[in-house]
């Protein structure tokens, strides 16, 4: 080997400082497993390694695939398999069909010189053929269970197809509904963030091992802070302090990791300038040394590619090395990797150690996945690839994820005989925009138009009256007369409008949180008929809602649901089950309130009332700096009623504990499932604190009539904040306590936490 020179640029980029530091890389493997890959990677060429570190989309691959990951170049499928023959390809990426997953795994095992097997990834987001909620949606559920189990489904169905690996979940914290990714994490929330990433790489990764055939291997992505794009503009600058990245950004991914996930995504974002594909500091001083991790880290897609563009090396060649020498394991989609890492090894740039530990992961991966036990092992052709039971956890997920914001008059739910109901919208008649983004495998087909499952539910058929009135971002020719004509005819209009599938998701970026001009038109339009409104909103992110939107008497959020979406629909409005699903991002009243999130800080002049003219205090001259509905809230059939915070004595000791409670009845008619959500300020600290934080929840079935008190504990370790050091700590204090329906209701008890 050539000795190695390294410009300081260089060497602070490699981590060599740290590596020294750095465990032995490796995850359990058995002797004979750590001896299988000593020897391979002692035979392994140079360019046989950076096969290894190589990714590819599969050559493969269905349309749905190309949709989402455009300009791909993979060539033929003979081309590829080539490359696999020859060592080239190491993994593959949202390829199409058992078959040719076996094909694959054939050439690599038993026609490339050192036979190792080939890793089959997908983007298996919220569902594989059988589509669940999109993420955001699901998280309106505050329940960690649920989305444990439709990841386990998922999983499932992924590796029937031969699929070991997941780029998911994706636990970047959105605080800016403008940005379209929005649809694909838990919403704004730290607490939520961390509970969804753990329950999600549990669900994917099941309990039995990676080694399991049915485990499909998560990967927490973006790493870091893809979610504070400038403008909620998708692949935008990132500049955020690095206590909020600490306090913020990083524990979903500090979660999921403790969970199990042995992959980690970097993100396309820059952060105070330098790009996360070529942070060193990111990958190597926080991902393994501080937190030690030993997994793999992943491009996403070309991202080291991008390093060009943005500004940060000079040309493909520096960012492969950029990107290698900062901690980016394995280059998906470029291929700059086996392009340029041989030469960059051969040139001294690039210690060829340095190569040896990120083979030495890919390896790891495949050894913990039992590739090199059996490489067909996961792609024997099995059962079908979806179970009916997958479909009715669709449709209970799709029951849990919906919010209702307003239910004015009990005008839900609706009967089912007796009214003319007039259901207008623009994709009432579509199996599409059902799903939501993110589905390579999942069907429209697979799902029913929701007037089609309204009419059904109806004892009598002739009582619905249909309309699409608009299209989803353009007006329809004579549309808004036909919904009129129908809202005229009808006692109940069901408004169904808001976002199509294609408006939320990567690149989707909004300047306008807003239902689009065209449906807005056909709101207006119906509402002057007078007839009371129900809106079903679509949606892939927080909204903000205006006009006869806002003003209708009942809406419901009904995200994109999946496979479910119509029937669950259809069984909330009339009453066959009862809304329960929370905001896990909160509603502004205006778009010009982004980013919006409820645990923003005080100001030094935060508005103490609602005193609507009020100058100098930080508010809009159009709005209070509120939300319109906030992050937690959701209303059910039943009527909640909260009593006074109990606080006990009001102290929390240094090593103890305090006790906080409240009585939560339910005064209506409806059994409803509530979730009573816990929230503390602290008053004044060496760093300022948010207004609220939410720092625990329960889910509480509550029958008409029926009262629970319900009782939440916390200790020191729940108030930590990071100091003006960057490192956590806790100070005594005044603490504001409130058990509440949602992030802006409740009236606070007090507590001391005790030096
Ligand atoms: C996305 C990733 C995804 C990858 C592969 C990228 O565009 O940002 O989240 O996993 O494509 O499909």
């Amino acid at each position: 080997m050539k000795p190695v020179t390294l410009s300081r640029r260089n060497f602070l980029q490699s981590g060599l400082m740290s590596l020294a530091l750095l465990p032995v890389p490796a995850i359990a493997l058995s002797p004979s497993q750590s001896r299988r890959i000593d020897d391979l990677i002692a035979k392994m060429t140079i360019e046989e390694k950076a096969g290894q570190l190589s990714m590819f989309p599969g050559a493969n691959r269905s349309a749905a695939a190309d949709a989402i990951n455009p300009a791909t170049v993979s060539g033929s499928k003979e081309q590829q398999a080539e490359q696999v023959r020859q060592g080239q390809i190491g993994s593959l990426f949202n390829g199409a069909g058992l078959e040719w997953h076996r094909e694959m795994q054939e050439v690599a095992v038993k026609q490339s010189r050192l036979g190792i097997p080939i890793l089959f990834a997908a983007d298996i987001i919220h569902g594989f053929r059988t589509i669940y909620p999109i993420p955001i949606a699901e998280a309106a559920s505050f329940d960690t269970d649920l989305a444990q189990r439709t990841a386990r489904a998922a999983a499932i169905e992924g590796t029937n197809e031969g699929f070991a690996w997941t780029f998911a979940p994706m636990v970047d914290i959105s605080r800016d509904a403008r940005w379209g990714r929005s649809t694909e994490g838990a919403g704004e929330d730290v607490l939520l963030g961390r509970h969804f990433a753990a329950a999600r790489v549990k669900g994917f990764q099941g309990d039995k091992g990676l080694t399991a055939p049915d485990s499909l291997m998560a990967t927490v992505k973006h790493f870091a802070a893809y979610g504070a794009a400038e403008a909620g503009l998708d692949y935008n600058t990132v500049d955020v302090s690095e206590r909020t990245l600490y306090e913020t950004y990083f524990p979903p991914f500090q979660a999921g990791l403790d969970a199990g996930a042995p992959t980690v995504m970097a993100a396309f974002n820059e952060i105070s300038g330098v790009p996360a594909h070529a942070n060193s500091w990111l990958m190597k001083d926080i991902l393994r040394k501080k937190w030690g991790f030993k997994g793999l880290i992943i491009s996403d897609y070309t991202g080291d590619l991008e390093l060009v563009d943005h500004g940060f090396a000079k040309d493909e060649r520096e960012a492969a090395k950029l990107a290698f020498l900062a901690g980016v394991d394995m280059s998906m989609t470029s291929g700059l990797y086996l392009k340029y890492l041989p030469d960059l090894v051969k040139s001294g740039e690039v210690p060829e150690e340095l190569v040896d530990i990120s083979v030495r992961y890919v390896l790891e991966m495949k050894e913990k996945l039992g590739l090199f036990e059996d490489p067909f092992n996961r792609l024997k052709a099995k059962k079908p690839i979806t179970a009916p039971t997958n479909r009715k956890l669709s449709h209970e997920a799709a029951l849990r994820s919906v919010v209702m914001l307003k239910n004015e008059n009990k005008l839900l739910p609706l009967p089912t005989s007796g009214k003319k109901i007039a259901l207008i919208g623009p994709t009432i008649d579509r199996q599409t925009d059902q799903n939501g983004s993110w589905v390579i495998w999942g069907r429209p087909a697979d799902t029913t138009p929701l007037q089609d499952v309204i009419r059904k539910s109806m004892k009598n058929p002739a009582d619905l009256l249909t309309a699409k009135g608009s299209d989803i971002e353009k007006p329809l020719e004579g549309g808004i007369a036909e919904a009129v004509k129908a809202a005229e005819a009808a006692d109940i209009v069901v408004l169904v409008i808001g976002e199509g599938e294609r408006m939320a998701g990567e690149s989707k970026s909004r300047t306008e949180i807003i239902v689009p001009p065209p449906q807005q038109e056909l709101a207006e339009a119906v509402a002057k008929t007078g007839k009371p409104i129900v809106v079903v909103l679509k949606n892939g992110r927080a909204m903000a809602l205006s006009g006869a939107v806002a003003d209708a008497s009942s809406i419901l959020v009904t995200w994109f649901l999946g496979t479910e979406s119509s029937a669950a629909i259809s069984d909330l409005l009339f009453g066959k089950a009862s809304p329960s699903g929370r905001l896990p991002c909160s509603f502004p009243h205006v778009s010009g309130q982004s980013p919006y999130y409820y645990d923003h800080k005080p100001t030094g002049r935060p508005v103490r009332d609602a005193t609507p003219d009020i100058e100098y205090r930080a508010r809009f001259r159009e709005v209070l700096n509120t939300a319109a509905y906030p992050f937690g809230h959701g209303l059910t059939y039943g009527e909640i009623e909260y009593g006074d915070v109990d606080v006990g004595g009001g102290q929390l000791p240094a090593n103890g504990n305090i006790t906080v409670k409240a009585t939560v009845t339910n005064k209506g008619s409806h059994e409803a499932l509530e979730v009573a959500q816990l929230y503390i300020h602290d008053r004044y600290a060496s760093i300022t604190r948010p207004v609220r934080q939410l720092k625990g929840y329960q889910l509480v079935t509550l029958k008409p009539g029926e009262s629970k008190t319900v009782t939440f504990s916390l200790k020191r370790e729940d108030l930590l904040f990071v100091g003006q050091k960057n490192e956590w700590t806790v100070e005594p204090g005044t603490f504001d306590v409130w058990i509440s329906p949602s992030a802006q209701a409740g009236k606070a008890a007090q507590f001391e936490l005790l030096g």
